[in-house]
């Protein structure tokens, strides 16, 4: 009895301290001092200050800053604090809040207040878009330029000034875990897409920060893997895209955790100066990667590391004077970063915006509809045998709706570009809406696959709903204890063991499509998903990615034919996982090729199982009539291709129109070919568009490490023109560069 009694006790005691944690937990996050108003330091400076203005009253601020004003600026103004509520926040509203930086009252400094992405808004309530990946797989920059300019309103009526969603590293591979934040495998579609998005949030006084410079493509390793590549590989493949958000004045550079060739990017000169500031000319301000991406203070500003963020770990008066009076570093270069910040931060809030950012703009209708038509506009179909689908909501009586992500939140990782929409529209409840009760919908979770084998069995047709959630893949959230093997340590999120559907979904779908014939198979997922252990058993695959807070009305109007899909792949599909770049996601260094993607399925000749840049529509287009508006050129002209584009189908549909160059004839080593210019047009039936796409000479350049210089070789190149990279799809012609 007494020790039940004992027992009932401790039960009650824990919960008393949870409770007691809890709520003082959420004393703090309400005592806690509100984020500054950034905006409430417009009135001390003249409006809309020139480059040279906003640079010549940072000078003299930074003449007037003490040491540790100067500190203030180059660091995250977290304090243990903040630390604490911010915990809380995430512990009970699973949202991280705004972080502050920099803010100095007595010289009217304004801060800059930081929200992350890159699917909407996460430090409150707001719109959840399709992930970046699905929005790379609407090819449609103009689209995802609006998409800008939603989160850059909304990060304004947050509270926010600073946007660290512009994430465009390259996919290297499809098993990276954060693939889904970034927008796919190429750098020339990455470039344009992040440069898109980059313009669209900083029409409204966000400043925009690409991220992670550079290198960062394995999730669980990003705290200590060393990436080597050569000149040409960096070059070429994995900064041109980082150079494109530069050359449109992206505000800020987030720095990569990774190391690049044995020393950290956040404390990497080569990357951060010699090549960022000294050949790109960035004029803005760097930040490092949170918590770990600065190891060594004095090593951060040798390499031109701007802020450390989010609070001050090495950029101390401790660490950095003692190395002021040695002479290791000095107080100019430390005066010439505070410069940048405060120089960036002034031409940003002295701009003239007259719109106001009030609350009702958060997850507002119209942003809703935007992010339904991303999400419409970014689902690929990859199989559509014998035009199974549209489905026709009058043919059928009843729909089984297979598959637990069905009835889940399916907007993607629980890391730092988690977001907090108002409501899901799950694809079940899409589907629901959908029938308004003119056919049955039939739910079935598919643990038990009798059961699922039994639900397929009774319906007139099938949609599975298989593939990943934020357990799976995504920004990895780990117990981190070195003292524990990786993979018996509790982790969330993080790279995805290979690129097949999860086991039991791949049960689930061998052991119950024979059973129904009528059957579409939709994947959620962050990135590339191999189907070749179950796609003869189905008549129709639509990728779905992880489609935002509308997903489910986008699936349910693609699958019943209200919209006709136009989504194409941002990275490429193989028959065999052997067929791409070696990747392992627990690695302490690793080499990175020139060749990976299409690129590499190019270079040894494997056929992919989907090429990058394929995508079905109810549609057909036929490519014709190819023209060049010149053959020859010289290096600094730009050629100006055009093709017709036939819409033979009977629905409306949008065309994706990718533009490859070929360079057989080249004496250094290329790739076979690569994307240079794409298209997305909107085509009534049988209607016919001229597309014309234009190719800069200089955009056709390689990196001659030799010389240390882009050159253009002179030569007879290939243009290849069509809806997919796969060859079959492409017309052909040559022309000379002279
Ligand atoms: C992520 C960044 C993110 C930052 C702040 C880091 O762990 O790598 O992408 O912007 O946290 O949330």
């Amino acid at each position: 009895m007494r020790k039940i009694f004992k027992i009932i006790a401790i039960i009650i005691g824990v919960l008393i301290l949870i409770v007691l944690f809890l709520a003082g937990g959420l004393i703090l996050y309400t005592s806690v001092a509100p984020s500054p108003d950034p905006k409430s330091y417009n009135e001390y400076w003249p409006e809309n200050l020139t480059y040279a203005e906003a640079d010549e009253i940072a000078v003299d601020l930074v003449s007037q800053m003490t040491f540790e004003e100067k500190l203030g600026q180059m660091t995250g103004d977290m304090s243990f604090l903040d630390i604490a509520s911010g915990l809380t926040s995430v512990l009970v509203f699973e949202k991280i809040p705004i972080v502050a930086s920099g803010e100095n009252e007595r010289l009217n400094i304004p801060p800059f207040t930081f929200t992350d992405g890159p699917r909407g808004v996460v430090v409150t309530e707001a719109t959840a878009f399709p992930v970046a990946m699905a929005r790379g797989a609407t090819w449609d920059r103009d689209l995802e330029f609006q998409v800008g300019d939603a989160i850059g309103k909304e990060a304004r009526a947050a509270g926010a000034n600073y946007f660290g969603g512009v994430c465009i590293n390259l996919l290297r591979h499809p098993a990276w875990g954060r693939a889904q934040e970034t927008f796919g495998e190429d750098p020339w579609h990455l470039g344009k897409m992040g440069v898109s998005l980059i313009n669209g949030v900083q029409q409204h006084n966000v400043m925009a920060c690409a991220k992670h410079y550079a290198l960062n493509s394995i999730e669980e390793s990003r705290f200590k893997v060393d990436v080597s590549v050569d000149e040409r590989t960096l070059r070429e493949v994995y900064l041109p895209h980082f150079k494109m958000a530069v050359d449109a004045d992206v505000a800020s550079i987030m720095s990569a955790y990774n190391k690049v060739r044995g020393e950290f990017a956040g404390q990497n000169r080569y990357l951060l100066t010699d090549i960022l500031r000294n050949e790109w000319n960035f004029e803005g301000f760097v930040t490092s990667d949170w918590l770990f991406g600065l190891r060594d203070g004095v090593k951060g500003v040798n390499a031109g590391l701007d802020i450390e963020m989010p609070l001050d770990q090495h950029y101390t008066p401790e660490e950095l004077k003692p190395a002021i009076e040695s002479g290791e570093i000095s107080i100019d270069q430390i005066d010439e970063m505070v410069r940048r910040v405060v120089r960036t931060k002034l031409l940003y809030i002295t701009n003239t915006d007259t719109q106001e950012y009030t609350d009702e703009i958060l997850a507002s209708e119209e942003h809703q509809q935007l992010a339904l038509e991303v999400a419409e506009k970014s689902m690929v179909l990859l199989k559509n045998d014998d035009d199974f689908l549209p489905l026709s909501a009058g043919e059928i009586e009843s729909l089984a709706v297979i598959g637990e992500i069905a009835d889940s939140d399916h907007t993607g990782d629980r890391g730092s570009s988690g977001t907090h929409p108002p409501y899901i529209i799950t694809m079940l409840k899409g589907l629901q809406d959908y029938s308004n009760g003119s056919f049955e919908v039939i739910f079935d979770d598919g643990t038990d696959i009798e059961s699922a084998r039994q639900a397929a069995e009774r319906a007139d047709a099938v949609v599975y709903v298989v593939g990943y959630k934020s357990e799976d893949e995504g920004e990895y959230i780990t117990s981190g204890d070195p003292e524990v093997a990786p993979e018996n340590q509790w982790g969330e999120g993080g790279d995805r063991p290979n690129l097949f559907l999860k086991p039991h979904d791949q049960n689930l779908l061998m052991e119950s499509l024979p059973v129904n014939q009528n059957s579409v198979v939709t994947l959620i997922g962050g990135s590339g998903i191999m189907t070749n252990t179950w796609d003869q058993l189905t008549p129709s695959i639509l990728m779905a990615w992880y489609p935002g807070m509308m997903g489910g009305e986008a699936l349910a109007n693609i699958l019943f034919g209200k919209v006709n899909p136009s989504g194409k792949l941002p990275l490429s599909i193989p028959k065999d996982e052997e067929h791409l770049s070696f990747f392992q996601a627990d690695i302490d260094s690793i080499h990175y090729g020139y060749y990976h993607g299409y690129t590499l399925l190019d270079k040894e000749n494997n056929e992919p199982a989907y090429p990058f840049g394929f995508g079905l529509s109810y549609s057909n287009f036929e490519y014709s009539n190819l023209q060049l508006d010149k053959t020859r050129l010289a290096e600094s002209d730009t050629l100006l291709v055009s093709v017709d584009v036939t819409n033979t189908g009977e629905m409306t549909g949008e065309e994706v129109v990718q533009l490859y160059i070929g360079f057989e004839n080249s004496m250094v080593e290329r790739p076979v070919k690569l994307l240079r210019g794409f298209e997305k047009e909107r085509l009534n039936p049988r209607q016919t568009k001229t597309v014309s796409i234009p190719v800069a000479a200089k955009d056709l350049a390689w990196y001659n490490p030799d010389v240390k210089a882009w050159e253009v070789e002179n030569m007879q190149y290939s243009v290849f023109i069509g809806g997919s990279s796969n060859w079959e799809a492409l017309l052909q012609s040559d022309f000379t560069i002279q």
